[in-house]
C-alpha cells in the first residue's frame, strides 16, 4: 500500500471517519446515491440517446461487487436512500445479485430504502425478485399511452410489454410512480389522458422537463416545453393543491382533488431546486458527479482498486463532496442551445 498516500488523507482536515455523516460545504447532509449500473439500453429515447450510440467498452465498468462496494461505504457514512439508474439497470448481467446483496442494509436498518428507475421491459421477469430483495417503490418511464407516439419517442420500446411489466410490478406489491417527459408537441396533449390513468391505477405520477444533456441529434429546444405552462393549462381542468410531500427527490407535488392522485414536477429549467440537494451520482465507471447538471466530477474506482481497506475510498469521497456545487448552469445554457452538460443522461442516472 502507499503510505504517503493513506497519511495525506487521514490527516487532511476532513479525514473520513467511518460513520461520520457526510455534509457538503452548504450544510446540505448527502443522504441520497443513486447509481447508474449500466449505460446501456433496450431502448433509444429521442431525448435521451441518439439513434446509434456508442457504449463504454464493458471493461471499463465497476464489477457488480465493486459497485456493491461503493454503495456500503456511503451507507456507512450515512446515505440512507439508495436509487439504481441507467441506462436500463434491468438489461445489467446478473444485476439482481446486486439487489439480493445491497438488501442486507436494509435488513440491519442501515438504509431505508432501495429504488430503482426502469423503463420497465424487463420487469414481467424481474418484479417478483425485486419485491423479494426489499425493493418497494419503483418508477417507470412512460411518456405516451399511445403505442405508436411510443414507439417513435423510445424508437426502440414495446408499450404493451411496458405495460405489461407494470402490471407484473403491482401485482407483485411494488408501488408504481410514473415518470413523463414533456416533449412539445409529442405528448403534451395527452397529459390529463396520462394523469387520468396513472391515478386511477393507484400510481403517482411525475412530469419531467427535458434536460439538456447530451448530444442526442435533433434540437433541443424543439423539445422544450416548460413545465410551468404545462401547469397552468392543467389548471383549467384540476384542481391542484400543493403538498409538502417529498419522495427524497426533487419533485414538487400537487394533490389532484379530481383523481385524489399526486402528481409532481420536476423543473430544472424553470425552477432551481439546488437548495435543498441531497444527493449524489455515481456512474457505471466509478465516477462520482456531485451534480447532475455540472462536468465536475471524482474518480472513485481507482482509490477502490488501489487498496483492499476502504480508507482511501472514503478518503476520496470526502474530497468530492467538498467540492459538491451549490447549484447547477442549465439555464444558461439553453440560451446557448448547447447540452449544458456533454455527457448523457445515461451515464449518469436520471
Ligand atoms: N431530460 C429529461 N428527462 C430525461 N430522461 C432521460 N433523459 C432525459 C432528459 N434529457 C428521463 C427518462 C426517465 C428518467 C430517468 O429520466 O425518461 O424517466
Ligand atoms: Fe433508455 Fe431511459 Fe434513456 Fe429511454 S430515457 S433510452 S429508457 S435510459
Amino acid at each position: 500500500m502507499n503510505n504517503k498516500i493513506v497519511e495525506t488523507a487521514s490527516d487532511a482536515p476532513r479525514a473520513s471517519k467511518p460513520g461520520r455523516i457526510i455534509r457538503d460545504p452548504f450544510g446540505r447532509s448527502i443522504t441520497y446515491l443513486r447509481v447508474s449500473v449500466t449505460d446501456r439500453c433496450d431502448f433509444r429515447c429521442v431525448y435521451c440517446m441518439s439513434e446509434h450510440m456508442t457504449f463504454l467498452p464493458k471493461a471499463d465498468l465497476l464489477t457488480l461487487e465493486e459497485i456493491d462496494r461503493v454503495c456500503s461505504a456511503f451507507v456507512e457514512r450515512g446515505v440512507r436512500k439508495l436509487r439504481l439508474t441507467g441506462g436500463e439497470p434491468l438489461v445489467r448481467r446478473g444485476i439482481m445479485n446486486l439487489f439480493s446483496s445491497l438488501s442486507r442494509h436494509l435488513q440491519s436498518g442501515a438504509l431505508d430504502e432501495i429504488t430503482l428507475t426502469t423503463n420497465g421491459s424487463q420487469l414481467t421477469k424481474f418484479a417478483a425478485d425485486l419485491y423479494a430483495c426489499g425493493v418497494r417503490r419503483v418508477n417507470v418511464s412512460i411518456d405516451t399511452l399511445d403505442a405508436e407516439k411510443f414507439r417513435t419517442i423510445t424508437r426502440w420500446g414495446d408499450l404493451k410489454n411496458v405495460l405489461n411489466g407494470i402490471d407484473a410490478a403491482q401485482a407483485a406489491g411494488l408501488a408504481v410512480k410514473v415518470n413523463a417527459v414533456a416533449l412539445k408537441g409529442v405528448n403534451e396533449d395527452e397529459i390529463p389522458e396520462l394523469i387520468d390513468w396513472a391515478h386511477g391505477r393507484g400510481m403517482d405520477m411525475t412530469l419531467i422537463e427535458v434536460m439538456p444533456m447530451g448530444d442526442v441529434g435533433e434540437g433541443r429546444l424543439d423539445q422544450y416545453l416548460p413545465l410551468s405552462l404545462v401547469r397552468s393549462r392543467l389548471t383549467s381542468r384540476y384542481s391542484m393543491q400543493d403538498i409538502p410531500d417529498r419522495t427524497g427527490g426533487p419533485a414538487r407535488y400537487v394533490r389532484i382533488a379530481e383523481t385524489g392522485g399526486r402528481l409532481g414536477f420536476i423543473t430544472p429549467l424553470t425552477h432551481n431546486f439546488c437548495e435543498s440537494c441531497n444527493r449524489v451520482r455515481l456512474t457505471c465507471t466509478g465516477t462520482l458527479f456531485m451534480c447532475l447538471g455540472q462536468d465536475d466530477a471524482a474518480d472513485l474506482r481507482a482509490p477502490m482498486r488501489a487498496s483492499e481497506s476502504d480508507d482511501l475510498l472514503h478518503a476520496a469521497i470526502d474530497e468530492a463532496i467538498l467540492r459538491k456545487p451549490k447549484g447547477h448552469d442549465f439555464v444558461i445554457d439553453r440560451r446557448n442551445q448547447q447540452p449544458a452538460v456533454g455527457r448523457h443522461m445515461s451515464v449518469t442516472g436520471g
